[in-house]
């Protein structure tokens, strides 16, 4: 059997209130609607169409890498609708699964069931039902005497009978894909909203003498429906919870779980732990055996083995193996620490390659740096990179050793085991194997007596 899977995205999200289509909003650092991707490829689904219309191109381009088909629908006329405009990009004979880009919660295994079920009874069509404390907003299952389904009437159209129905249409549905095309051009838009319902395609196809079933899932936290910011939360903090289960089955120490945000993408190895109030943001890895936080935040950044962060923000930076961030370290944007460097508290660091067991302990500034090998910066330190227009390059050769604070005037070059005297301004390059010292004589000027004042 040859399977397609529609995901219905062309909607605005009303209730979203935002400038931004709804299924791009993001959670655990990943649109929604990548996680209904994902959810299709795990059930072994590859041809899938994605119907957009609100915000296309950003849409498109965002999943641009994903191997998908997009159809457009100019007009939001309704679910019924949308799924309409992908007629040309499925394959009639392909059993068909649609589901909304909403519903990010989805994983591949309830896919796989609906599948599998489709497989098992030989239906023309199934919706997958799910029973809600809550079922406001959702469409309410309407079953005939003998269990059947007999239609499905949503929230604004249904009576206050209906409305105390709690099993809801979870809005995934799979089809025989020839079957539910031809349904569809049959729809009409008399309900409350005006629209194209894909709901109504389910009567359709029985009144025509097709079997039609329901799949009850009770695997509630698969099937929400984003439609607020509320909601969205709720969703998001299910997938962080899912990651960091995952995370820790994989060997990874999380110790306070519900104190520590990382997201999807975030890879992390074996042994290392993860201690309270850290946030591990978007294409971050980290090696093994690794000590990260407390309190610490890193976003798209390369971590090796054996690395410990304490109380540090790292930012788009590269560490190799063995190093020591912080307390209170700020890694910037193309900061890259080769292997057993040390970086201590109170020390910035941007554009700068630290050259292996390099060490900058306290307090100071590196900016558009090279570092060589087993360089000493003292405390205090700062590259003077910017001269109000352009920004200069400091070389520290290997061994170099920095008294405390030296102030660096780019362009500078420091040749290999020089050193610099504590409080000096270096404005030129210095050779190798030199001390350079620039700094005035101390002077000492006897302090004159105090008059009395008495006299
Ligand atoms: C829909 C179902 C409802 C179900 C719920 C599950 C219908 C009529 N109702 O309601 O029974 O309980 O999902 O979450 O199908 N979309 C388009 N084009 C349109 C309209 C919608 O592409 O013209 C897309 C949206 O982008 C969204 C999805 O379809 O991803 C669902 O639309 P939405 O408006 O959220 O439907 P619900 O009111 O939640
Ligand atoms: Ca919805």
């Amino acid at each position: 059997m040859k399977y397609s899977a529609v995901i219905l995205a062309a909607g605005k999200g009303v209730r979203m209130h935002s400038q931004m289509p709804k299924v791009l909003h993001r959670i655990a650092g990943k649109p929604m609607i990548w996680y209904v991707v994902k959810a299709v490829k795990e059930a072994g689904i590859d041809d899938i169409t994605v119907v957009v219309g609100h915000g296309r191109e950003l849409v498109e381009e965002t999943l641009s890498g994903e191997n998908l088909h997009f159809v457009v629908q100019e007009q939001q006329l309704g679910t019924g609708h949308a799924l309409m405009q992908a007629q040309g990009s499925v394959n009639p004979d392909h059993t068909l699964v649609v589901l909304a880009g909403d519903t990010p919660l989805l994983e591949g295994k309830t896919i796989k069931k609906l599948l599998d079920f489709h497989r098992q009874q030989q239906v023309r069509a199934i919706v997958l039902s799910g029973l809600l404390p809550d079922p406001y907003g959702y469409g309410r299952i309407i079953r005939q005497a003998d269990g059947g389904l007999e239609r499905i009437v949503e929230e604004k159209d249904a009576s206050p009978d209906e409305k105390k129905i709690a099993e809801i249409n979870t809005g995934m549905y799979c089809f025989q894909a020839g079957a539910v095309f031809a349904a569809l051009s049959r729809l009409d838009r008399s309900n409350v909203q005006g629209e194209y319902y894909l709901t109504d395609v389910l009567p359709i196809l029985k009144n025509d003498g097709h079997q039609v079933a329901v799949l009850a899932t009770d695997e509630i936290d698969q099937i929400h429906g984003i439609n607020d910011r509320v909601q969205m939360a709720q969703a998001e903090a299910i997938i962080r919870q899912r990651h960091n289960r995952e995370l820790m089955k994989n060997g990874v120490t999380v110790m306070a779980p519900e104190t520590t945000f990382i997201d999807s993408s975030v890879k992390i190895g074996m042994d290392t732990v993860i201690y309270p109030f850290t946030i591990i943001e978007g294409e971050t890895s980290i090696g093994q055996n690794c000590t990260i936080g407390p309190y610490t935040h890193i976003n798209d950044s390369s971590i090796g083995n054996d690395v410990a962060i304490e109380s540090s923000r790292v930012k788009e930076a590269r560490i190799s193996n063995h190093c020591n961030i912080g307390p209170f370290a700020y890694l910037r944007p193309e900061a890259e620490l080769q292997d057993n460097v040390k970086v201590g508290d109170f020390v910035e660091i941007k554009k700068s390659i630290i050259g292996a067991g390099s060490k900058i302990p306290h307090l100071s500034y590196v900016g558009d740096a090279i570092l060589g090998k087993q360089v000493n910066i003292g405390a205090g330190t700062i590259t003077c990179n910017y001269d109000g227009k352009k920004k200069h390059r400091t070389i520290l050769e290997d061994r170099v050793f920095i008294g405390s604070n030296t102030n660096l005037v780019a362009p500078v070059t420091i040749g290999e085991d020089s050193m610099t005297g504590a409080g000096s301004t270096i404005t030129r390059d210095i050779p190798a194997n030199t001390l350079a010292v620039e700094r005035a004589e101390q002077r000492h000027i006897r302090k004159m007596r105090k008059s009395n004042p008495g006299e």
